[in-house]
């Protein structure tokens, strides 16, 4: 049942607020500034004594296991980074006994996730799930975990649950967080940041129309860059993602930083670029990024929390706490996908080649 929508990737954006209201609720204890993740199954001690944090997934759920991570560093202050589970399991890992591993799967399915999860098991490890699906095989095969609550996602290409999975990710950033060294203010600080998620998701959605024209008037490219810094980064690379699955334009995704190393070779009018420029430390940066993609008459389509002049067209999302900012910066390029493979007219909710779940090597 689509509810009304034409297809179910239009349904699932549109439902994120809902989604992310689920993925909340009942987790927040303002009394202690914290979250109470019922299943996580790991106790205050074994949580302090946790030095890494490795977080492996594929595919959208590696990019969301990306600012999983860098959440992670910033609000719990434990090292933590993602790889995508296929080459963990092939390059025959030191697995480490104060590393806590975590497998991120919407399906909770994917092959490649869960034989990364078996290994792990063999060798000792203490592996939780950040999973969509209740009683899939990876919440079964781990150790405790938390579920995404994004509810069905029927298209092939995924949306709300990668923000679910995002937000997920924060909580767990603030219940480490906050049995560490995170203050009451901050964890007071994320969790109305959290709380203002659902309008602001909603906000974004009543921009629709505009991007829809923005999508047109990009939809001819032949191949977009999409780039980001820190933050921005795993932003980009879902967005590139997104935009090839379903309307199979070439997308690539850099760091912002890595422009001049190489890829500005390829700017030039018919190479659009998405640049991801929030409002964070790293602004002035973006902006000499984006002259530099000007000086070689490259279009750019910056995404952030003001106009910029610098760039052809600009979509503006509300600002939260930075280290949630990322959760919102993706959900215009959902819509930017969507609305490039509507006008290309595409299979929107089986692209070719692809499959929901990926149960093979
Ligand atoms: C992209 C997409 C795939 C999946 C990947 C992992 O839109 O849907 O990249 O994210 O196949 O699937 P799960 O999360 O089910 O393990």
């Amino acid at each position: 049942d689509m509810g009304g929508h034409d297809t179910y990737m239009h349904k699932e954006i549109s439902e994120q607020a809902e989604a992310v209201d689920r993925v909340l609720r009942g987790r927040i204890d303002d009394r202690f500034s914290t979250v109470h993740l019922g299943g996580l199954n790991l106790d205050a001690r074994e949580a302090r004594g946790v030095r890494r944090i490795k977080i492996l997934g594929c595919g959208t759920s590696y990019h969301a296991g990306m600012i999983g991570a860098q959440m992670i560093e910033e609000i719990a202050r434990i090292p933590a980074d993602a790889e995508p589970a296929s080459e963990f399991r092939y390059r025959d890992p030191v697995v480490d006994p104060d590393t806590l591993y975590v497998a991120v799967s919407q399906s909770g399915e994917t092959y490649d996730v869960l034989a990364a999860v078996q290994e792990l098991k063999r060798k000792g490890a203490r592996v939780l799930g950040v999973v969509n699906v209740v009683g899939s095989a990876i919440a079964r095969e781990t150790d405790g975990g938390l579920y995404v609550h994004a509810g069905p996602e029927v298209c092939v290409v995924s949306t709300k649950c990668f923000t679910n999975t995002v937000v997920a990710f924060a909580l767990l950033a603030l219940h480490l967080g906050r049995i560490r060294d995170l203050s009451v203010a901050d964890g007071k600080r994320i969790i109305e940041g959290l709380r203002r998620l659902p309008s602001q998701i909603d906000e974004i959605l009543r921009d629709e129309e505009r991007i829809a024209e923005l999508a047109a008037s990009y939809a001819q490219a032949k191949s977009m860059m999409f780039i980001g810094r820190v933050r921005g980064y795993p932003v980009a690379r879902e967005a590139s993602l997104k935009l090839k699955e379903v309307s199979y334009i070439h997308a690539e995704a850099y760091p912002a930083s890595e422009l001049k190393h190489g890829p500005l070779a390829l700017i030039e009018p018919a190479m659009p670029t998405v640049a991801i420029v929030p409002d964070d430390d790293l602004l002035e940066k973006n902006r000499a990024a984006m002259e530099e993609i000007k000086a070689r008459a490259g279009r750019i389509l910056a995404v952030g929390h003001r106009e910029h002049p610098k760039a052809d067209h600009s979509i503006v999302v509300p600002k939260n706490e930075t280290e949630l900012d990322p959760i919102l910066l993706g959900i215009p390029l959902q819509l930017l996908a969507y609305h490039t493979a509507l006008s290309l007219g595409r299979d929107i909710d089986k692209p070719r080649n692809l499959a929901k779940s990926v149960t093979v090597e």
